[in-house]
């Protein structure tokens, strides 16, 4: 079976559990493709899905969704009744209509969408402060992957036709989603930007950016194009790209989502469909 993995992660836990997906499934003589759609220039054009026998797509959650570039992306694909698997990694918090979104978006390009999938993760916002799942991905979530990358090889090959349970629908209107994503910046109040002289000019952060939105002359960073992602913060070499302090933001987001850090521990990755 000849597979495509398209996958987005801007600071590598979705890339993390991609592999060890991407490794199992060829433990059973599959060829897998990973196709990484983070980098602006990957998502330029339409996707080409013809080689493939179906395709898996894995992506982290922001703000209930997939990230806005992806669902934007997505259109350019053309699924021919090829089946998909869906993942998301995410960061301990809620990701309610993650997986419904997801699918709908996939089946209106015309797959057919046999699982999904969903696994903890360190939160990006960590980089700034927050304390969510930290040392996430381990071996209990890698474990998980393995077994779901068996499953998606039983859907896939036509061996496991029953679907388990189905995907929860969300009530809620795309408006107030879309609401819920700019809230990302009452957290990140300072996005991305240089301070101090320190800078080697390696224009990393500007090459790596998903939307284009940094400036790597100006160390300035486009609030309308920046979707929070901080994989630029996190892959700067001088470490001279700053944000705001989230530390003062981690209690009062736990308050708000009615959980502690101790009950998010304890949750696990888990196959949802
Ligand atoms: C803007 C933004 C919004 C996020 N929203 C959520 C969320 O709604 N729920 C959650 O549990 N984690 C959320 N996260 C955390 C990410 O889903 C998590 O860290 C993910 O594993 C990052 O994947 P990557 O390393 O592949 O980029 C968010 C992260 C960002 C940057």
């Amino acid at each position: 079976m000849n597979l495509g993995l398209l996958y987005f992660s801007a600071t590598g836990n979705t890339e993390k559990i991609s592999r060890v997906i991407k490794n199992r499934l060829e433990e059973f003589g599959c060829t897998v493709d990973m196709i990484d759609i983070t980098p602006l220039s990957s998502r330029k054009g339409g996707f080409d899905c013809t080689s493939y026998d179906a395709l898996i797509l894995g992506a982290p959650v922001h703000s209930w969704r997939i990230p806005r570039v992806v669902r934007e992306w997505l259109p350019n694909l053309s699924g021919d009744r090829k089946k998909c698997a869906i993942f998301l990694t995410y960061g301990g918090f809620q990701i309610n209509p993650a997986h419904y979104t997801t699918s709908q978006l996939l089946q209106k390009q015309g797959f057919s969408v046999v699982s999904s999938a969903e696994f903890l993760a360190f939160h990006t916002f960590n980089i700034g402060g927050w304390k969510a799942m930290e040392g996430r991905p381990d071996e209990s979530d890698i474990a998980v992957a393995r077994e779901y990358a068996e499953i998606i090889y039983a859907r896939f090959s036509g061996k496991d036709s029953n679907l388990v349970g189905e995907l929860e629908k969300t009530s809620h209107p795309e408006e107030l989603l879309d609401k819920i994503e700019g809230f990302r910046f009452r957290i990140l109040t300072q996005v991305p930007t240089r301070q101090g002289a320190d800078c080697c000019m390696c224009r990393e952060c500007e090459e790596f950016c998903p939307t284009g939105a940094i400036d790597a002359m100006t160390g300035e960073t486009d609030p309308s194009r920046c979707i929070a992602c901080l994989g630029c913060v996190l892959r700067c070499p001088e470490g001279v790209l700053m944000i705001n302090d989230m530390t003062p933001s981690w209690k009062f987001k736990l308050k708000g989502e009615h959980i502690t850090e101790e009950e998010m521990n304890g949750k696990k990755s888990r196959i949802y469909l």
